[in-house]
């Protein structure tokens, strides 16, 4: 039984704690928030759980093996490195950390101290997201020519990050997951309407080579909820729509085909293809039990997780870049 205290019990920390609580192998042992009303809030719904305001309690009590770190990204590192300290494996919220240079010193003291290290990158578990690698690997979309996604809504505002932090690491994870490498450069464009000093609009293209970009558009100043990623292929393209709940993936078998024999200009015309639209069966789970499932058993079988600190790095350091560029007007910044 690997035992469990949880850093940070907001929005997304009762997710994790419910989690734990009811995998088999894992148990939740004590929560940690500055706000009691959150812990009271937990206390109602899990007895058994011990909570504290002090997360030095977690920390430095010897019966609990591993944290959860559920706190606004600018405590990550802290919170992972003085736990790792103490030997405790460290599952992170995404983004791992707030800079390259923190995520690279979690790294390093977790291959030095033997501690697993894994980021909450939570759709690289999805059924969804799975089912669409296994589709591009496949080959039946052809070779990619671009990947465009869309996270927009109205809010949450954050006080501390802008909405690239915020809102782009799970494109950024899914697009690197689903072409397998890093892009060779981007650009960033943000503009800020509510709070100047935090963008909440923006664009960052990611290109990976000559013949392969990807787009990511995120918004808190809209006024539909949108998560949508579309994958265009040279044979097939391909629909991803996270709010849909359950025909979440369409393949249309739709594209352009330059004819390969024409004598004059005016015999010259591009073939247009409508064929089929395709909505692939795709599995119901919660994505969150399986990748809290797979911290536990990655901790137990001494065995790196698939979205292990390195992984996570990858992310931080496109977000930096991003922020570089959107500092430099939209300069481009090689990865
Ligand atoms: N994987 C996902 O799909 C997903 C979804 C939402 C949020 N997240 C991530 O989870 C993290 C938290 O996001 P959130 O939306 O829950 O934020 P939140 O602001 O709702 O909650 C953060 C909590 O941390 C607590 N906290 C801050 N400093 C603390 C400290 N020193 N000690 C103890 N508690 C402290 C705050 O009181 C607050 O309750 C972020 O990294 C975010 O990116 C991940």
């Amino acid at each position: 039984m690997i035992k469990i205290g949880v850093i940070g019990c907001g929005y997304w920390g009762p997710n994790l704690i419910r989690n734990f609580h009811q995998i088999d192998r894992s148990e939740m042992v004590m929560a940690a928030d500055l706000d009691k009303d959150r812990l009271k809030y937990i206390e109602s719904l899990y007895p058994s759980i011990k909570t504290t305001i002090d997360y030095r309690d977690i920390i430095n009590n010897s019966g609990i093996d591993a944290i959860a770190i559920a706190t606004p990204v600018n405590t990550h590192k802290k919170f992972a490195i003085e736990a790792m300290e103490q030997g405790k494996h460290v599952f992170v919220e995404k983004p791992m950390a707030s800079s390259v240079a923190d995520a690279e010193a979690m790294i390093d003291l977790s291959e030095s101290n033997g501690c697993c290290l894994m980021v909450g990158h939570t759709f690289e578990y999805t059924a969804a997201v799975r089912k669409i690698k296994e589709i591009m690997d496949s080959g039946e979309l052809g070779d990619i020519y671009y990947i465009s996604a869309q996270r927009l809504n109205l809010g949450l505002f954050q006080q501390d990050i802008n909405v690239v932090w915020d809102l782009a690491p799970h494109d950024i994870s899914i697009i690197l997951y689903l072409i397998g490498k890093e892009p060779e450069y981007l650009t960033t464009i943000g503009t800020s309407h509510i709070n100047p000093r935090i963008q909440d609009v923006a664009t960052l293209t990611m290109v990976f080579d000559a013949n392969l970009i990807a787009f990511i558009q995120c918004s808190w100043l809209d006024p539909n909820k949108v998560r949508k990623t579309t994958i265009v292929g040279s044979k097939k393209m391909l629909v991803y729509d996270d709010i849909e709940p359950n025909n979440k993936i369409s393949i249309f078998d739709q594209g352009v085909e330059v004819p390969s024999h024409y004598n004059t200009f005016a015999e010259f015309h591009y073939a247009y293809r409508y064929g089929d639209i395709v909505i692939p069966k795709i599995d119901n789970y919660e994505p969150l039990k399986v990748e809290l499932t797979h911290f536990i058993e990655s901790i137990e079988q001494k065995k790196t997780p698939k979205t292990d600190g390195r992984n996570g790095l990858r992310v931080v350091k496109i977000l930096e870049a991003a922020q570089d560029s959107i500092d430099n007007g939209g300069k481009s910044v090689f990865i």
